[in-house]
């Protein structure tokens, strides 16, 4: 399987797992890359309960998890890495309105057929496929008015990167300090909120988030778009 060779094979197999059984959920729903920074899930714009809800490159499932226990809504999660799905079941089966599957994120928007109240990413399947590609994909299978919410590595998180519309050579660092190239689209807020527009969607609100430690420098971008 073409997966097998991803970066993010090697990844999940390095991220430190422990097989003890169910987990609760977290106590909160993280965008960023430090917790309890930003605004949760307040980034959705509207109560989720009872909705329906997709997850694209959910990894272990944390978010998800939370959404469906704490939020009350119907979460679909996905992800290609099949251990990444085989770790969130172990965690997080019990909880009854989350559904994981195993599946490539444009996969799963073209041969599917639900159509969603949510749809969102957390530094997941946006920003790693061609928006061009991906953004017209969740447009079909979201409901109209309703939010797509995506954060992102924010593009001025080092000096030397450049808001681009071409995908942009990066590094996924893995827990043993090796490093894999990775193809990444690193648009700012001005053009994510022109390719947005260009597939159906109004940019409604946005974010950065910050180390707490080194508040000078954002590191992520955090998006909440409504589909037209
Ligand atoms: C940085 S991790 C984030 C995981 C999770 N969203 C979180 O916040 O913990 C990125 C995840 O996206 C998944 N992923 C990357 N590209 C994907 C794609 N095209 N379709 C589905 N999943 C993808 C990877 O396997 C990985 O688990």
């Amino acid at each position: 399987m073409i997966t097998l060779t991803s970066p993010w094979q090697a990844y999940a197999a390095q991220t430190p797992h422990k097989d003890d059984g169910p987990h609760s959920p977290p106590a909160r729903f993280e965008w960023g890359t430090h917790r309890w920074t930003g605004p949760g899930n307040d980034a959705f714009g509207r109560d989720l309960c009872r909705r329906t809800v997709l997850e694209l490159g959910c990894g272990a499932g944390h978010n998800a998890a939370y959404l469906a226990d704490q939020a009350g809504a119907h979460v679909t999660a996905v992800d290609m890495i099949d251990l990444q799905i085989r770790r969130a079941r172990s965690y997080y089966e019990h909880i009854s309105r989350l559904t994981l599957f195993t599946c490539e994120a444009m996969r799963f928007l073209r041969y599917g057929t639900d159509v969603y109240d949510a749809v969102y990413s957390v530094f997941g399947a946006v920003g790693l496929i061609d928006p061009a590609i991906l953004l017209p994909a969740i447009h079909a299978r979201l409901n109209r008015h309703r939010p797509l919410v995506f954060s992102v590595p924010h593009p001025a998180r080092s000096a030397h990167r450049r808001a681009s519309d071409l995908p942009q050579t990066t590094f996924l660092t893995f827990p043993d300090g090796t490093r894999r190239a990775l193809p990444r689209w690193e648009l700012d807020l001005s053009k994510w909120s022109t390719v947005l527009a260009r597939s159906g969607f109004r940019l409604s609100q946005s974010w950065e988030l910050h180390n707490p430690a080194k508040p000078a420098v954002p590191t992520t971008l955090l998006i909440n778009a409504r589909r037209l």
